[in-house]
């Protein structure tokens, strides 16, 4: 367990996570080295014995100390923008194992990613498809594509994260993929090296996942049969963590369901894991201000906010509330957890049985993906710093932000 209780005291790893809190203050975010690297490992395990590409999905966490993980690890990286491609690189990322995902890139980033020398564009669109030829052209290169495909799965998770629908923006119709991937196999300035799809975050059964599998083969063998042979099968990542009382099948089985859904097929699979990489490798660590009880409610007023975590607010996430101090005697009552942003969806939690008193210290679990990442500065509120555990040593990964940086940028003109 990367979170657990020793002695009264809930730790990371072999750290208090009241020393984490005295030497680098709240809110704070706090990952274990140790379970990043567990997590990747059930990936390797499984996929061992088959050709492939382990790509974390950048997405979900971009600390640079969380890339720099991943790629000694030997990973690659799936990224959704030029910002994501320059933090790789700076971490020490192999290029030629980055994927650039998502429906909108730009001129600017797609010269920068074919600059880089990265594994290959995954194409959302046939605009793309010809934005992508017309730079290569221009550059006097050859452009590595995917195409990404919408497979019309339904991925039976939140609508906000569900993206392998006909009625999501993402990737290129079923019906349309194989028209398409004709049109870019006989283009000069790109070369199509594989098809993937990515279908929703947060998947539990495997039998979406499988099915999308299934649809990306046959997808595969009739492009064979005219003459197209890719290198890769992109899968995508979404495989879900446990938060409150899910039950996601092992990362192994999800991998068992899609390489017989493959049947043998020699093209490298890929997969872009984010959550389930570092979802619960990481917790959100915080103090209590206030106790407020209020006519319908009471709240427990704790230093960070919707600004550090969205998705309570955003998703309607439940994130388990944990006291630091593992207290037995005092009589719990029914609490929100709420932020000082001035938001009524400011809330980490609600309807929480704990027993909280000014000066504690909460951990909001299951932190690790989607939390720093979408933290903003709303109410010029300094976003968190984050403290990597490997053992019994806590880093400082990411400092925490001073408010003059916050509007280092801004301007008053001279009117
Ligand atoms: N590959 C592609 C093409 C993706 O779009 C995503 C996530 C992933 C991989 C990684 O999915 P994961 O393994 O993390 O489920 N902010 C939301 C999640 C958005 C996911 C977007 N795409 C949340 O906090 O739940």
């Amino acid at each position: 367990m990367a979170f657990a209780y020793r002695d009264g005291a809930l730790c990371a790893e072999q750290v208090p996570l009241e020393e984490i809190a005295q030497r680098f203050a709240t809110p704070c975010y706090v990952y274990s080295r140790a379970a990043i690297e567990r997590n990747y490992a059930a990936y390797a395990r499984a996929l061992a014995g088959h050709a492939s590409l382990i790509a974390y999905s950048v997405k979900a966490n971009s600390n640079l100390a969380v890339l720099a993980l991943m790629a000694r690890l030997g990973a690659g990286f799936d990224i959704v923008s030029g910002g994501e491609l320059t933090r790789v690189i700076a971490a020490g990322g192999e290029p030629r194992k980055v994927l650039f995902s998502g429906v909108g890139k730009s001129e600017a980033e797609i010269e920068q990613a074919l600059g880089a020398g990265i594994l290959c564009l995954n194409l959302e669109s046939e605009a793309e498809l010809d934005r992508v030829d017309t730079i290569a052209a221009r550059l006097g290169a050859r452009a590595a594509v995917a195409l990404r495909v919408n497979p019309d799965v339904d991925a039976k998770t939140h609508p906000y994260i569900s993206t392998g629908l006909s009625q999501n923006k993402f990737g290129v119709a079923y019906a349309e993929a194989e028209r398409l991937c004709r049109d870019a196999a006989r283009r000069k300035h790109v070369r199509l090296i594989g098809v993937g799809c990515h279908i929703g975050s947060m998947m539990t059964d495997p039998a979406p996942y499988v099915a999308a599998a299934e649809r990306i083969a046959a997808l595969a063998a009739r492009l064979e049969e005219a003459g197209i042979r890719l290198s890769h099968l992109d899968l995508g990542g979404g495989i879900g963590v446990r938060c409150r009382n899910e039950s996601p099948a092992p990362v192994a089985e999800f991998m068992r369901g899609a390489l017989a859904a493959l049947g043998g097929r020699a093209e490298t699979l890929i997969v872009d894991p984010g959550r389930s990489i570092v979802g619960e490798a990481g917790i959100l660590l915080t103090r209590v201000e206030y106790v407020k009880r209020g006519e319908a409610k009471s709240f427990a007023v704790v230093d960070a906010a919707m600004n550090d975590l969205l998705r309570p607010s955003l998703y309607d996430a439940w994130h388990e509330v944990l006291p630091v101090r593992e207290i037995r005697s005092r009589a719990a009552g029914v609490y929100d957890v709420v932020g000082p942003v001035c938001e009524s969806a400011d809330f980490l939690a609600r309807d929480r049985r704990l027993d909280p008193r000014a000066g504690d210290l909460l951990a909001v679990m299951c932190a690790g993906a989607y939390g720093m990442v979408m933290s903003s500065n709303y109410n010029s509120r300094p976003r968190a710093a984050e403290v990597m555990v490997s053992g019994s040593t806590a880093h400082l990964v990411r400092r925490r932000e001073t408010v003059p940086e916050l509007f280092a940028a801004e301007a008053i003109p001279s009117w």
